[in-house]
C-alpha cells in the first residue's frame, strides 16, 4: 500500500491527523458488540467524514474481526486503515493478512501493567517492542507504537523505550492516557518530555475517566501533538475516549487548526453510530446531543431570534444541526412567535400573549410541552382550528401478543391519500406497531422514533396513559407529540402519527421536503 497517499495532509502546518478508533477501542463499550454489515457501513461513513485513520480493529481477536477488517480494507475507502496488535508476531501476522495501511502496536510500559497484565520486565518489554516494530517494517507497512499506559510508567523507562522504538523503525508515537488520569498541565508536561527523545510525529489517545478526555487531547496537541485518537459520540472502554466531534471543532474553531474531517457531517455520523450501537446520546452533549442547539428562556430565544451570536457560540448548520426553539415554561414571547410563524401561524399580540401564557401554565405543571400542544393551544386562543391536514392517517390496526407468541402488528394507513398495508414484529405490541408505521412512513420521508416516553398512568387498570414521543427526520429537525388514552397501544400510534404528521407538514411548509 502506497504510504504516502493516505498521508498527504500529515505535514501541512497546521493540520491535525484524527485517528479514528470508534470500530476499535469504540467497539470495546460495555455492551456493544456491531456486526459486519454494522461496521462496514460506519467505516463508510468515517471516511465520508474524512478521518484520516481509521482503526478498523483487533484482528488476532476472532476470524470474524478478520473477516470484517478485510472488507473495510477492500472497500478502498480513502482512509488509512488499521489494525492494532499486541507486541508479538502472530497479532502482526494477523494484521498483515488483513492488508491494512498501518499497524498499531501496543504493549503495557506501566509498572503494574507491566507485572499484572502481561507479566513481563522492562527488558522484556523493550525487547518485544523493537522486535515487533522492525518485524511490520519489514512489511512495508506503517507503523504506529502505544507505550501503553504511558501516563502511569516511569518516566525514564518511557523515554528508553520510545528511543528504542524510534530506532526500531516507528512512523508515529502514540501516548496512551489508558486510565484517564491526566490532567491538561500533565499532559502537557509529558509531551514536551517525549518531544526531546522522539522526532517522529505524537499521537495522543485519551480516556474519559475523570471527564477530561478531550481537554488532555487539546492539551497535548498544545504542547506539540499533531495527531488525536478519538472515537464518535465518545464510545470506548469504560466512560469512554475523547469525543471525535467535540476535539475536532475545538481544533476548527478554539485553536484554528485544520483536520480533514467535513464537520457538517459529525451530526449524521453520530446518529448513525448511536443507532447502529445502541448507546444513546445523552441529550446535554457538546455538538450532537440533542439539545445542543435548543434554547427555552425567552432571553435566550429573543437573543439567538435577533443576534445568533448571542447564545450560540458554533452555528448548528458547521455540524448539520439546525436551531431548535423550545417552548416551556421558561419560552418567552418573541421565540414562541417564531416557532409559530415557521409554520405559518401569525397571532396577533394579544393572542400570542395568552399562547406564551399557557404555555407557561403547562410548564409549571411539571408538562413537558410538545409540538402538538403549541398547536393545540394556539388554535384554542386563536378561536379557530388551525387546519391541519394530515398527511397520515390511521384505518386500522391489529396487534397480537401472548406468552408463546412473538409480538405482532399490523396497520393500515392513508399516506397522501393512498392505503397501505404493513406487518411487523417487536420486543412488545407497541414496539412492533410503532416499527410497522414507520415501515411504511419511511416511503414519505425517513421519519424515525428518538425517544418514547409513558408519561402517566392514573387510576387502576382502565387507567388513562398518556405517551409522549419525539420523531426525528433525516436532516435531525424533532418534533414532539403527546396523546392519552386508556389503552397504551392507541396512545402510542396516535402520538407517533401526531409526530409524524406535524414533521411532514412542518418540512413541507418549508419546502424542505426531499
Ligand atoms: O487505552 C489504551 O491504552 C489503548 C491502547 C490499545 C492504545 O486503547
Ligand atoms: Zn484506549
Amino acid at each position: 500500500m502506497n504510504e504516502t497517499m493516505k498521508n498527504k495532509n500529515a505535514n501541512s502546518p497546521n493540520y491535525i491527523r484524527i485517528f479514528d478508533t470508534t470500530l476499535r477501542d469504540g467497539e470495546q463499550t460495555p455492551g456493544v458488540s456491531l456486526t459486519t454489515e454494522d461496521k462496514i457501513e460506519i467505516a463508510h461513513q468515517l471516511s465520508r467524514l474524512g478521518v484520516d485513520t481509521i482503526e478498523a480493529g483487533f484482528p488476532s481477536s476472532s476470524e470474524g474481526e478478520k473477516k470484517v477488517i478485510k472488507e473495510i480494507v477492500k472497500a478502498g475507502l480513502d482512509s488509512e486503515i488499521c489494525g492494532l496488535c499486541r507486541a508479538n508476531r502472530k497479532d502482526i501476522d494477523a494484521a498483515i493478512e488483513c492488508d491494512v495501511d498501518a499497524v498499531h502496536v501496543f504493549i503495557p510500559t506501566s509498572p503494574v501493567q507491566m507485572k499484572y497484565a502481561v507479566n513481563m520486565t522492562q527488558e522484556q518489554v523493550l525487547s518485544a517492542t523493537v522486535d515487533s516494530i522492525e518485524y511490520v517494517k519489514q512489511h512495508g507497512v506503517i507503523c504506529e507504537f502505544s507505550p501503553m499506559d504511558a501516563t502511569r510508567s516511569e518516566l525514564p523507562f518511557l523515554k528508553k523505550v520510545c528511543q528504542a522504538a524510534q530506532k526500531a523503525g516507528m512512523d508515529r508515537l502514540n501516548v496512551p492516557d489508558t486510565v484517564g488520569i491526566m490532567i491538561p498541565k500533565t499532559m502537557s508536561k509529558l509531551i514536551e518530555e517525549l518531544k526531546t527523545v522522539v522526532t517522529v510525529p505524537i499521537s495522543i489517545h485519551c480516556h474519559d475517566d475523570f471527564g477530561m478526555a478531550v481537554a488532555n487531547s487539546l492539551a497535548a496537541v498544545e504542547a506539540g501533538a499533531t495527531q488525536v485518537h478519538s472515537t464518535i459520540n465518545g464510545l470506548g472502554e469504560r466512560a469512554g475516549n475523547a469525543s471525535l466531534e467535540e476535539v475536532v471543532m475545538a481544533l476548527h474553531l478554539i485553536y484554528k487548526l485544520k483536520t480533514g474531517v467535513n464537520s457538517r457531517l459529525l451530526y449524521s455520523t453520530s446518529r448513525m453510530v448511536a443507532t447502529l450501537t445502541g448507546i444513546p446520546v445523552q441529550a446535554n452533549k457538546a455538538i450532537v446531543g440533542e439539545n445542543a442547539f435548543a434554547h427555552e428562556s425567552g432571553v435566550h430565544t429573543r437573543g439567538v431570534t435577533v443576534k445568533p451570536l448571542t447564545f450560540e457560540p458554533i452555528k448548528p448548520e458547521l455540524v448539520g444541526r439546525i436551531r431548535k426553539l423550545v417552548a416551556g415554561k421558561l419560552a418567552g414571547t418573541s421565540g414562541i412567535k417564531a416557532e409559530l410563524e415557521e409554520i405559518g401561524i401569525h397571532p396577533n399580540e394579544e393572542q400570542l400573549k395568552e399562547i406564551v401564557q399557557r404555555i407557561k401554565d403547562l410548564g409549571d405543571k411539571g408538562k413537558m410541552v410538545t409540538d402538538a400542544d403549541l398547536i393545540a393551544l394556539t388554535s384554542a386562543v386563536m378561536g379557530e382550528v388551525i387546519k391541519e391536514e394530515k398527511i397520515v392517517e390511521l384505518c386500522d390496526l391489529a396487534v397480537m401478543t401472548g406468552v408463546k407468541v412473538i409480538p405482532t402488528a399490523s396497520v393500515r394507513l392513508v399516506l397522501d391519500g393512498k392505503e397501505y398495508v404493513a406487518a411487523e414484529t417487536g420486543v412488545g405490541p407497541v414496539d412492533a406497531v410503532l416499527k410497522a408505521i414507520t415501515k411504511l412512513t419511511h416511503s414519505l420521508e425517513k421519519i424515525r422514533l428518538n425517544e418514547y416516553r409513558l408519561e402517566a398512568i392514573t387510576g387502576g387498570s382502565n387507567a388513562v396513559a398518556e405517551v409522549v414521543i419525539k420523531v426525528e427526520d433525516e436532516k435531525g429537525h424533532i418534533v414532539s407529540a403527546r396523546a392519552a388514552r386508556e389503552d397504551i397501544v392507541m396512545a402510542s400510534v396516535e402520538a407517533m402519527i401526531n409526530g409524524i404528521n406535524k414533521c411532514l407538514l412542518k418540512n413541507r411548509k418549508q419546502g424542505n421536503k426531499k
